[in-house]
């Protein structure tokens, strides 16, 4: 069985998919050094440009019949069977990329992409299998048993349960709105 865990960056994919590979006995893989492996993608300046369909195929053959936790911003577009989308409020996000020292503009990039569910809309276009965990708040472990819980019950689909729009106001200063020239 392969699970994948995916989010918007810095939602806390690698914390989380480390102790629920732990948790359950699973390999670990991160898709991003799965794809170097299989000289999937091509670095682009300091981004790696993965053909998705070229890494989905490497994915089938190697891990197909192993028990994996497959960590990675694009490991809900692969064939697993099951998608973890982690949630986080998008200020949540806005910072733990500030303390990384990402760029203004990335740092929108990536909150707009938490605000509007862009990891959530992809994975229900390929799965149908996805559970969504709001980890605001949460410990890893907190997390990890949530997931285990819902497995456990044989719930494979819980979707549609977090709505950041109520939040605008504390979301909006990360926001690149307008045409600014500060935000580069
Ligand atoms: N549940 C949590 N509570 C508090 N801090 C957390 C939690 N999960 C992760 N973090 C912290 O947030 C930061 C980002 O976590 P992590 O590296 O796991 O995210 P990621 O989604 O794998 O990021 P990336 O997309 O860059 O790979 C780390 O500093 C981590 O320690
Ligand atoms: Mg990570």
């Amino acid at each position: 069985m392969i699970i994948a865990v995916s989010g918007t960056p810095g939602v806390g994919k690698t914390t989380v998919a480390k102790l629920l590979a732990k948790k359950l006995g699973y390999d670990y893989v991160d898709l991003r050094e799965f794809a170097l492996k299989h000289g999937v993608g091509e670095m682009k300046g300091e981004e790696l440009e993965i053909e998705i369909d070229e890494l989905a195929y490497h994915v089938e053959k190697d891990l197909r019949d192993k028990n994996v936790v497959l960590d990675g911003h694009l490991s809900h577009l692969m064939p697993v069977d099951q998608v973890i989308i982690l949630r986080a409020h998008p200020k949540l996000i806005g910072e733990r990329l500030k303390e990384r020292g990402y760029s203004k503009g990335k740092i929108a990039e990536n909150v707009e992409a938490e605000l509007v569910d862009v990891c959530l809309l992809e994975a229900i276009d390929e799965n149908e299998n996805i559970i969504e965990i709001d980890t605001t708040d949460k410990s890893p472990e907190e997390i990890v048993s949530e997931i285990l819980d819902l497995l456990n019950r044989g719930i494979k689909r819980r979707i549609g349960i977090v709505d950041w729009t109520k939040f605008y106001d504390e979301i909006l200063p990360y926001l690149k709105l307008g045409g600014d020239d500060e935000w580069a």
